[in-house]
């Protein structure tokens, strides 16, 4: 195993971006974190995209091949892969970069991640994203993902005493990060009146507690360590990359208000890291629902179990709190094109610990954790990033 190092990031902006197709997006992201890299084509030995489901939202499959013809690449021949994994298929193309550099097979890796999701309409973008849970056993009676995390939100309620007020202050914090991010889709702060008088989703989520549907791409660039400095005077190196899986519905785990794939994605990556939770000085976490975002900074080891809320409302978590999360805005704010998200945080984390995140920059950031989920929670990725 060698390190690697992320050497170049690019990102368009997250929205409902109507003028601009799927293959604008992708070239957009990945001439920018190739700019931002300072490589050429011939520089690049493979290619990853992480895409949920090209094929329902804008009837196009087979985007591996299509991305290095975007890119400008195809007389090149480079090897380009797509990789799918629900709403964590970004970060599951970023580990399969990761892997492919480490093992000594690649040096210099471009990986992407996109989803155009507003060319169908909401009922059907609903349906779509429904394809990542059980079909048989969620999806079939008509269970949709605002109501999956419904079902996690109510029970984490009854458990620990988790309150509608403490969900709600996770999308006020995340909207006034994202109002700091140009590319975030909200940039609105928003109050927590606002978000508890909301037109309800799925009880007890309203429509604030929701990331919405988007469009957008995200990429970056991935080398041997040892070689990075040769393009960039700011490399920042991945230290940690864990991954792992649990079943498909929720009523098949252990307990339903813990992703033990979370639990054992980041025990995989603190231990290559040689780290705890308590080293990590700020995190990009999966909030696709304000309860998530509350599970995750406890399955993360980040706070106890069951204080989630609690340590969102005592602004552990904000910008200037003991441990940022979501400084981008995170999917609530920043948006979720879903197989672009995974990509996203790590670009967030490489602008952080470059200090080059503007007025959202977090204070002597040298450790940043990404963390990417899939459906609710049967596929997980979590990378450790630290500044060379
Ligand atoms: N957060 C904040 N504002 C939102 C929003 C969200 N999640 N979703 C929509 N809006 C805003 C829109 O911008 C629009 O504002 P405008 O009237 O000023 O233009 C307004 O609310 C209505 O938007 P619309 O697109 O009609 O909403 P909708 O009712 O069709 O969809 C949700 C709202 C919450 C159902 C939709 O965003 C959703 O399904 N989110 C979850 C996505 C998901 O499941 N992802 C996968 C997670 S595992």
């Amino acid at each position: 195993m060698r390190d690697v190092a992320v050497i170049g990031v690019g990102l368009t902006k997250f929205g409902e971006l109507w003028d601009k197709s799927f293959r604008q997006l992708i070239a957009e992201a990945g001439s920018k974190a190739i700019l931002d890299a300072k490589i050429e084509g011939k520089d690049i030995d493979a290619m990853y995209v992480g895409s949920m489901s090209s094929g329902r939202f804008v009837d196009q499959e087979h985007i591996g091949a299509l991305v290095a013809e975007v890119s400008g690449f195809s007389s090149l021949h480079i090897p380009s892969t797509r990789v799918e994994g629900a709403c964590a298929s970004g970060g599951l193309a970023v580990r399969e970069g990761y892997l492919s550099v480490a093992s000594g097979m690649n040096d210099v890796v471009v990986v992407g991640g996109i989803e155009k999701m507003n060319d169908v309409g909401g009922g059907e973008a609903t349906e779509i994203l429904a394809t990542a849970s059980d079909q048989e056993w969620e999806a079939f009676f008509g269970v949709t993902f605002p109501g999956i995390y419904a079902m996690i939100a109510t029970r984490h309620m009854h458990e620990y005493g988790t309150t509608r007020e403490e969900l709600a202050q996770v999308a006020v914090k995340n909207h006034a990060n994202g109002a700091l991010n140009p590319c975030a889709q909200y940039q609105t702060p928003i109050s927590l009146e606002s978000v508890l008088k909301a037109t309800i989703v799925a009880s007890p989520l309203g429509l604030m507690d929701c990331s919405p549907v988007s469009d957008g791409a995200a990429s970056i660039v991935l080398c041997a360590a040892e070689k990075a400095k040769k393009y960039t005077n700011k490399p920042v190196k991945i230290i940690g990359s864990g991954q792992a899986s649990d079943t498909l519905a929720l009523h098949g785990r252990r307990d339903i208000c813990t992703l033990d794939a979370t639990v054992y994605a980041a025990k995989m990556a603190y231990k290559q890291a040689g780290i705890s939770a308590k080293d990590v000085d700020f995190a990009e976490v999966h909030d696709c629902f304000t309860i998530a975002e509350i599970c995750a900074i406890e399955d993360l080891g980040f706070v106890e179990k069951g204080k989630g809320g609690q340590a969102i409302t005592n602004h552990i978590t904000t910008l200037d709190g003991q441990i940022p999360v979501n400084t981008s805005g995170g999917l609530k704010a920043k948006g979720h094109p879903v197989g672009a998200t995974g990509v996203a945080q790590i670009v967030e984390l490489v602008l952080q610990l470059r200090g080059e995140a503007g007025k959202r920059q977090v204070k002597d950031a040298k450790l940043g954790l990404a963390h990417n989920v899939g459906g609710s929670g049967a596929t997980c990725v979590v990378h450790i990033l630290e500044a060379m």
